[in-house]
């Protein structure tokens, strides 16, 4: 069932969190205008050559990873539902030259009226939604036959623990949602120079979010039915033991490429899954 009035708050929680969040990143500007990216090489190998492509990036947040895109060739379409995240990516395009278009909206408004195009949907996206079968419909209905749609986000599996890896969420949660009086919190600044590419500046201390957010956490099987059910053919399944650039849990271990796997005491697990879909 989709609860617009949930994304809504989602959106104000957003909107206080991308401040913060921005706040503790140096000169975003230079690092593109230096030919930086901000995508890691598992999103780029699903995605495949984007020359003449033309994309929407789904929830882009403020725009780091669409303008990314764009650089890879892509026309880009970036997507998201809260002003703060939508007003700095238009800035940031106009300050690097890369250019992209940016809407603010809710993504399942955006369906309605979007034309044909690719989609890439990334990082910490479809927890947001309280719809997972609306949002597969409304995938498929932008996609040209053909086209595809190209998710690279963190493992629902995970997510049933809390900070020190005890389990304390329900998986099979997805419909009924957890629910946060402090929603968005500030896991740039906890995540150190993780998260940050283009440097770490202190910015925000002590952020306390004054808006409640809501989470979904859909399960893989009710991701991929989802995907099915509104008529795509699944191409690509596949499974990370690491998350890209997030330390979403204490005592994470860093290795190569920026990458961060669980402490030694645990067993690997399955931190991040991408998949792509075809019409
Ligand atoms: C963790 S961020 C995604 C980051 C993104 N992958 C990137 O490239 O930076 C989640 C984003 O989802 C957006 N969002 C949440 N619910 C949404 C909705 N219903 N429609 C559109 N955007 C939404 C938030 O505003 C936020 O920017």
């Amino acid at each position: 069932m989709l609860r617009k009035h949930l994304h809504e708050e989602n959106r104000q929680s957003w909107n206080a969190a991308t401040d913060a969040h921005n706040s503790h990143k140096a000169d975003q500007a230079a690092f593109f205008r230096s030919g930086g990216s901000t995508l890691y090489p598992d999103e780029i190998e699903l995605l495949g050559d984007l020359h003449g492509k033309s994309l929407v990036h789904l929830q882009c947040n403020a725009g780091q990873d669409t303008l990314s895109l764009a650089r890879l060739g892509a026309t880009v379409t970036g997507v998201d539902i809260s002003d703060t995240a939508i007003t700095f990516a238009q800035q940031l395009s106009a300050d690097t030259n890369i250019p992209a278009t940016f809407i603010r909206s809710d993504v399942y408004d955006w369906f309605e009226q979007a034309a044909q195009r690719g989609a890439f949907s990334s990082y910490g996206a479809i927890i947001w939604l309280s719809d997972i079968a609306a949002w597969a419909k409304g995938i498929a209905s932008i996609l040209k036959p053909g086209g595809k749609v190209v998710v690279l986000d963190f493992h629902p599996y995970p997510m049933i623990f809390d900070w020190d890896w005890q389990p304390k969420f329900s998986y099979f949660n997805g419909a009924n949602g957890e629910h946060f009086a402090n929603g968005v919190g500030d896991y740039v600044a906890i995540a150190g120079d993780v998260l940050t590419p283009s440097g770490y500046v202190e910015g925000v201390k002590d952020f306390v979010n004054p808006h409640p957010g809501h989470e979904f956490n859909w399960s893989i099987s009710e991701i991929i039915t989802a995907l099915l059910q509104a008529g795509l053919s699944l191409k690509t399944y596949k499974e990370y033991p690491y998350f890209n650039g997030a330390k979403l849990f204490n005592d994470m271990r860093p290795g190569e490429g920026n990458r961060y796997y669980p402490p030694e005491t645990m067993p690997s697990l399955p931190l991040m899954y991408g998949l792509v879909a075809q019409k």
